[in-house]
């Protein structure tokens, strides 16, 4: 992991334009900032999903076309706290319906946590957590016979650019068969007046999300940036509905990483590109389908048509 992060941070800086991936950000302090992000009242997103999954959940459970006496599987990428899941869970088990809930998380603590808070909420719920990567673990679910329903929620797919959401998406479905359900949460595309502040707050708590990054490679890779001589931006551009966000370096300056024994320069001004964070709209979304073996079956969308999760049927 460290080797991977050496490599990459050597590559993105020496780039021009310099970049670094947002797969970063999350440390134990990135974490912790990523949970206040999404408790700002200028972060719409994950209220506008919470709100598709507590009014809409009957919808959603329609969607999947699940029937009462057959076994399926409900697969989460990226589960975090499962705070959204949970009313849907909640559901699933006072409807007795015949499932397993399988959470699947980078970090062993998040899913240990959601096992033993899932054990005291919702009892009867049998619980299958599986750390590692997102890929690795559906390749593994491969085997297995019943029908699947995958959760990708949150506009996690966001943080990819569209080719690389397409691979994703296509490499899912490798894994699955005719029937199986994956529904996926997206930021709809919406005017920058909405976009911007939830990711520039007036408390400057995405700004030491974005800065933590370069805090992570102090301490991770022994440099020396300067946290007050680099500030966060975010530009939106509503035509395409692509928010983007950088490090903007306020002066002429060089910055060392030890690891890596080597210094790297910025001219005033100069950004490091950190994060992409795609809004969608069917078109984007039929045109990342496109070359998978899924087909959009529907959408369910919040009453302020902020945020929609698009239920994707495996051909
Ligand atoms: C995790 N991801 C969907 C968030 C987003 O909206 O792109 C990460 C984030 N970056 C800044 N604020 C939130």
């Amino acid at each position: 992991m460290i080797d991977t992060f050496k490599t990459d941070v050597k590559k993105g800086l020496s780039a021009l334009p310099k970049f670094l991936s947002s797969k970063y950000f999350y440390d134990e302090a990135g974490d912790a900032l990523f949970v206040k992000i999404m408790e700002m009242p200028e972060y719409y997103l994950t209220r506008a999903e919470m709100e598709i999954f507590t009014i809409q959940t009957k919808a959603l459970i329609k969607a999947f076309e699940v029937e009462k006496g057959s076994y399926f599987e409900l697969i989460e990428l990226g589960s975090g706290d499962g705070s959204k899941t949970k009313k849907l869970l909640k559901k699933l088990v006072q409807e007795d319906y015949l499932f397993d809930y399988c959470p699947v998380d980078i970090s062993k603590h998040a899913l240990d946590h959601l096992k033993m808070d899932l054990k005291k909420e919702i009892p009867a719920l049998r619980v299958i957590p599986k750390q590692g990567d997102y890929l690795d673990i559906m390749a593994n679910f491969k085997q297995s016979k019943h029908k699947k329903i995958i959760l990708f929620l949150g506009s996690n797919i966001g943080n990819f650019s569209d080719e690389l959401a397409m691979k994703f998406i296509h490499q899912l479905g490798s894994n699955l068969k005719k029937s199986d359900i994956l529904l996926l949460g997206v930021d709809l595309i919406k005017s920058a007046e909405i976009v911007l502040p939830a990711y520039n707050d007036k408390n400057g708590i995405t700004a030491a999300f974005n800065l933590n990054l370069l805090k992570r490679i102090n301490k991770e890779l022994v440099a020396n940036f300067d946290l007050n001589k680099y500030k966060h931006t975010a530009e939106y551009n509503e035509e395409e509905g692509v928010s983007k966000s950088y490090l903007v370096s306020l002066e002429e300056q060089e910055v060392y990483i030890n690891s890596l024994k080597e210094s790297f320069y910025f001219k005033p001004n100069e950004k490091i590109h950190t994060e992409i964070s795609r809004k969608y709209n069917d078109d984007v979304i039929n045109q990342i389908v496109l070359n998978t073996d899924f087909q959009v079956k529907t959408k369910i969308i919040d009453a302020k048509a902020y945020f929609a999760d698009y239920i994707l049927e495996r051909f």
